[in-house]
């Protein structure tokens, strides 16, 4: 079904929902309980993005023990952090402190080991984390990390009042954080208002999809619930996306150009090649994963 939204400068026809995905329970790193919204399965349809995780929970058991120090090889982690501190550590020597709002931009590049401890030990630990694909010619790229704290991520608010953090990419003239030329990340958390839309343009051909984390929002007459991610159709004649909230909602909405190369994932290792995961696994083994030793 498509919406046709005249009254609506900046998008002409919005995308339609193509498909609902609920995400699967699991745990990860040394047992924090997560739900696995984008998986292994839905990799090739929402290139050049590998995998979004959502965590949220009041019960220390469920996140204190974090994530001890592991590998990654061959593609990007952005961790956004909507309640709660965590503590970042690398073999490339970065440190930082992500909390309440802020982003991490970590480019695993050729390899780096880090840690991500939580700084708390009661109260609610609540975020997400995305992993954007590298393309092959920058999987071995020297590792690259950014923190951004909450009042350094560019923002806008629309007339309606709805309000855009611009983590990566760009919204209506502001420009996020970080921007990939490869991949064209777009990535925004917007809040909106009961009775408020919003529309962002997306470039034709780029995957995209919105998760709902408050509230509940409606794209192109599909209602989409709480904890819901959306995937969007890539119809041709689509220009973007109108999201349309009856009640308060706050939605994340990723978009990006797919790399159609081979997506070969061995864990924390994504490479074009399984020769290229045995290189990394014996790299890792070796200790030649990390740039430096810690
Ligand atoms: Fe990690």
């Amino acid at each position: 079904m498509s919406t046709s939204l005249q009254n609506d400068p900046t998008v002409a026809l919005s995308r339609t929902v193509e498909r609902l995905v609920a995400g699967q329970a699991t745990s990860d790193g040394a047992g924090v309980k997560l739900t696995r919204v984008l998986t292994h399965q839905l990799q090739h349809r929402l290139d050049p993005f590998l995998m979004l995780d959502a965590f949220g929970s009041d019960r220390p058991d469920d996140y204190i023990a974090g994530f001890p120090d592991h590998p990654h090889r061959g593609f990007e982690t952005v961790t956004y952090m909507i309640a709660g501190r965590m503590l970042h550590r690398d073999s490339a020597g970065h440190e930082g402190l992500l909390e309440n709002g802020g982003v991490q931009w970590m480019t695993a590049g050729k390899g780096v080991i880090h840690s991500e401890i939580p700084q708390q030990e009661e109260g609610v630990m609540e975020g997400f984390q995305l992993w954007l694909n590298l393309p092959g010619r920058d999987k071995m790229v020297k590792p690259w990390y950014q923190d951004f704290k909450a009042d350094e991520l560019p923002k806008l608010v629309t007339a309606q009042g709805v309000s855009v953090t611009v983590i990566a990419g760009e919204a209506r003239g502001v420009t996020g954080a970080v921007t990939r030329d490869a991949t064209q990340p777009l990535y925004l958390d917007i809040h909106l208002p009961a009775g408020a839309r919003f529309a962002q343009t997306l470039a034709a051909g780029h995957n995209a999809f919105v998760y709902v984390y408050r509230g509940e929002v409606s794209i192109a007459g599909q209602a989409v619930p709480v904890q819901r991610m959306a995937i969007l159709a890539n119809e041709a004649q689509a220009d973007g996306v109108v999201i349309e909230a009856g009640v308060e909602a706050r939605v994340l909405l990723v978009a990006g150009k797919p790399l159609k190369e081979p997506i070969v994932q061995y864990g924390p290792f994504v490479m074009n090649s399984q020769d290229e995961i045995y290189q990394a696994l014996s790299d890792f083994r070796d200790g030649r994963l990390g740039e430096t030793a810690r």
